[in-house]
């Protein structure tokens, strides 16, 4: 087994996931304006060093994707944020793209940015403490899109993050999102993402990327928000499965899945449905940003200062998503806290 290897098992393993809690100034400044928070330094660290010393910490996040301001943080007692997660046995996980921009060629597209001088900022990340990596490429579903062009552009980056990370001894997380805006069908969801993702593995080949050494974070196929189609969570998981057992090579470790804009709750369900149908060795879990922290952020812009009601809300969340990595959860467990 590869040191990398052991990396993505230590994160995927035992039904524990990832809490990507990386998002942009930017991203975080919506989250904090939508239950009226001022998204100033103090705040993003004082609601992030909540979570992350929260109990479940221990038992179900296997990893925490941060973004730079938050890697160069330190908590309250003195500790780096860094080695606040790495105190409950979670690993420390970094966002290196610069960000999805317009792509010149097919302008109502995008490709994500961050190639250049990724060598040396890659270093100073693993200084830091960081383990593993994030690279998300963005794709729309339309009659014409995604075109040839981003899908080759975007699978293109991705490979080339992905050597530079593995070069640098930290696991790439490759993730190629296909949003769920849009009226499309969930069989075109399954279409375009399966595309989508073959690209992306003749990419990573290409490269030299050890597979084994590496976490695909792939949309759940999902019929566009727009659109009138009825789908069960065990269709979802069912069109998900065959999506990624006919499209990811057997060396991939595991599956850590986004939630995209599904509610807490579907995105529970709906891993929970994949992982009871998993006919595949992939370990399939979660990855999420949304669907973990949702809930708390909404109890805590309450009451900034309670941090213990804000990590139980937190850690309900948490368990649930560790019992659906399992196949084990059910809606009834929902109301026990
Ligand atoms: P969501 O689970 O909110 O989609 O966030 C996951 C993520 O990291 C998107 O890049």
């Amino acid at each position: 087994m590869t040191e990398l290897n052991k990396i993505a098992l230590q994160i995927l393993s035992n039904g524990k996931g990832i809490l990507a809690a990386d998002e942009s100034t930017a991203t975080m400044t919506k989250r904090f304006d939508s239950v009226n928070v001022s998204s100033n330094e103090n705040n993003r660290l004082l609601f992030r060093e909540t979570l992350f010393s929260s109990s479940s910490m221990k038992k179900s996040i296997g990893g925490v994707i941060l973004y730079d301001e938050t890697i160069r943080q330190k908590t309250s007692t003195g500790k780096t944020i860094p080695e606040l997660i790495n105190s409950s046995g979670s690993l420390t996980g970094i966002k290196v793209d610069t960000g999805a921009k317009i792509l010149a060629g097919s302008k109502e597209e995008k490709v994500t940015e961050g190639l250049d001088g990724l060598r040396e900022r890659l270093k100073d990340y693993y200084n830091l403490g960081a383990r593993f990596t994030k690279w998300r490429g963005v794709f729309s579903i339309t009659n014409k899109y995604p075109s040839n062009l981003s899908i080759s552009t975007n699978a293109h980056a991705l490979a080339r993050y992905a050597a530079l990370v593995q070069e640098a001894g930290m696991v790439p997380i490759i993730e190629p999102e296909v949003l769920m805006d849009g009226d499309h069908s969930s069989r075109d969801c399954l279409h375009k993402t399966s595309i989508i993702i073959r690209k992306c593995y003749e990419e990573l080949e290409l490269n030299n990327v050890s597979l084994e050494g590496t976490i695909l974070k792939p949309n759940m196929i999902l019929p566009g928000v727009n659109s009138l189609e009825k789908i069960s969570n065990e269709e979802i998981a069912e069109l998900t499965l065959e999506c990624l057992r006919n499209n990811v090579p057997s060396s991939v470790p595991g599956i850590a899945f986004l939630s995209g804009g599904q509610t807490e709750i579907e995105a529970t369900a709906n891993l929970n449905e994949i992982n009871i149908r998993n006919n595949t060795d992939f370990i399939m879990t979660y990855s999420y940003g949304r669907a973990l922290q949702q809930s708390a952020l909404k109890f805590w812009s309450q009451d900034v200062n309670n941090i213990n009601g804000t990590q139980e809300i937190f850690d309900h969340r948490a368990k649930m998503c560790t019992l659906a990595a399992q196949g084990k959860w059910s809606e009834s467990l929902e109301n026990k806290k």
